[in-house]
């Protein structure tokens, strides 16, 4: 199974993915998840991406698409895999086609703006996994702890309220055309579905209503 999640920052693409990698038994692919992890190691990648990620824009797409290319050729990838947060902008989903990678299914997670403002300030990270919480919506088990590993969970840099509209903004913009791109690209191939899900709903509906279609 290879699947994308789109939506704009904070629909819940991660919280997702958590649910729907452990049922198809595939990975994770968040280009996000790979960024933090190396600003955290302090490479070459994570001084480049931080002064975008911070600001609120896109890391370059020849970046990323090498980034991921090279990501989906390593063996867990063979059963198949699921991008959260990336095809990002038109370029970046032409050169996924033009990669000869056939998608089972783009799920688009629909959350309005004014409700995704008021998740970030809620939003807890485990960063060495890239698990989420929300301090209301989805809290831990123990307050500021992951519930797997009992390690310290963290605030992301970019979930300040004014890099969180640059987000959305850049969403707008740059991410929101896939959503035409790809139901167009689903009407003219049977082999691929376009799934839309009301992100509002609670956490555990939305991934039945997930579930429910892809199934
Ligand atoms: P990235 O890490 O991909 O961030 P994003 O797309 O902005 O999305 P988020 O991770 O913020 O949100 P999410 O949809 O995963 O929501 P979550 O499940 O956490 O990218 C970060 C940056 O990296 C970019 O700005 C860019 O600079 C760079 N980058 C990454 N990929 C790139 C690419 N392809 N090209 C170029 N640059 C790239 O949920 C949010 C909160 O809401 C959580 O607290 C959660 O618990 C809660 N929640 C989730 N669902 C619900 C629900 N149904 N009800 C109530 N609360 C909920
Ligand atoms: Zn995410």
């Amino acid at each position: 199974m290879k699947l994308i999640l789109l939506g704009a920052p904070g629909a819940g693409k991660g919280t997702q993915a958590q649910f729907l990698t452990q049922h198809f038994s595939i990975p994770q692919i968040s280009t996000g998840d790979m960024l933090r992890a190396a600003i955290a190691q302090g490479t070459e990648l994570g001084k480049l991406a931080k002064s975008f990620m911070d600001e609120g824009k896109l890391v370059t797409d020849e970046i990323i698409i090498g980034l991921v290319k090279e990501r989906i050729t390593q063996s867990d990838c063979a059963n198949g895999f699921l991008l959260d947060g990336f095809p990002r902008t038109v370029p970046q989903a032409d050169a996924l086609a033009d990669a000869g990678v056939a998608i089972d299914a783009v799920v688009e997670i629909d959350v309005a703006d004014e409700v995704i403002v008021e998740r970030m300030s809620g939003r807890r990270c485990h960063a060495p996994s890239g698990r989420t919480y929300h301090i209301v919506y989805n809290p831990p088990k123990v307050a500021d702890c992951d519930d797997q590993t009992g390690e310290p969970l963290i605030q992301r840099d970019d979930d300040k309220p004014e890099v969180v509209l640059d987000r959305l903004k850049v969403y707008h913009q740059q991410t929101a055309p896939l959503v035409d791109y790809y139901q167009a690209a689903a009407a003219k191939n049977d082999a691929l579905r376009y799934i839309k899900v009301d992100g509002t709903q609670p956490i555990d509906q939305v991934q039945s209503k997930i579930l429910g279609q892809l199934n």
